[in-house]
């Protein structure tokens, strides 16, 4: 085995035994799956903030399926975000992203990372109350600004000055968001301990969660 080999496999342990001080090995997994009763987890937050990548992680963790609902889109447009909002313009794009969703949720217990817009609308937020846990993965603008800038491909950041449009979508989106069943704040730790950080955080908070909660006004806040 190479050296490098080596390395990797020492950065995979530890990786996995940070991840096992949080959650154990499986127990509390299994608890939050059971509390989900079928319901699916749906990550919603500004754009940058990591709710493909953690979401993914924490579908492996739970042994569930990860869909995200920009690739949705693009699949069924066959275009991507960027050429939608260029060819049809936003309100056309935010039409196919409620029907994508609306779609996805029908399909069974997933975990579903949203676009940063999806849950601004009204009736969005209705199926994913129906159907799902919506978990807002929140995160201070830098962390966040450190993320977006490198992928150039949002076609809501391309203009010149891009932690404005930030700060302003935070400024309207946070209070929209804070009508999620449950919220994170991520920090700058690998996705790994975020993903587990979230689960250790459903273990707890599912119980309060009620199974067809309806539009949530009260937050509960966590770390
Ligand atoms: C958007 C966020 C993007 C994508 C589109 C619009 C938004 O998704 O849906 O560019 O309105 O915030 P991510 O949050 O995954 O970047």
């Amino acid at each position: 085995m190479t050296s490098a080999t080596n390395e990797h496999d020492q950065v995979e342990n530890e990786g996995q035994s940070s991840i096992t001080n949080i959650i154990g090995n499986g127990k509390i997994a299994t608890d939050v799956k059971q509390a989900l009763n079928g319901r699916s987890i749906v990550f919603v937050g500004i754009m940058g903030v990591g709710k493909s990548t953690v979401g993914r992680r924490v579908a492996r963790l739970l042994n569930m399926e990860f869909v995200d609902a920009d690739t949705e889109i693009e699949l069924a447009a066959d275009l991507s975000v960027s050429e939608i909002f260029e060819k049809f313009g936003e309100p056309y794009f935010r039409t196919g992203e409620r029907k994508v969703i609306e779609r996805v949720l029908g399909q069974g217990q997933q975990v579903l990372a949203t676009g940063g817009g999806a849950f601004m609308d009204p009736e969005t937020r209705n199926s994913i109350a129906n159907k799902a846990v919506s978990l807002w993965l929140d995160a201070d603008i830098d962390l966040v600004m450190q993320r977006v800038l490198r992928r150039k491909t949002r076609p809501l950041l391309q203009n010149s000055n891009p932690r404005k449009v930030i700060e302003d979508l935070m400024e309207t989106r946070n209070p929209i968001y804070a009508k999620a069943d449950c919220r994170f704040e991520s920090h700058d730790v690998s996705r790994d301990i975020i993903a587990a950080e979230i689960i250790q955080m459903l273990n707890q908070k599912l119980v309060e969660i009620p199974a067809s909660s309806g539009e949530q006004t009260n937050l509960q806040e966590s770390k």
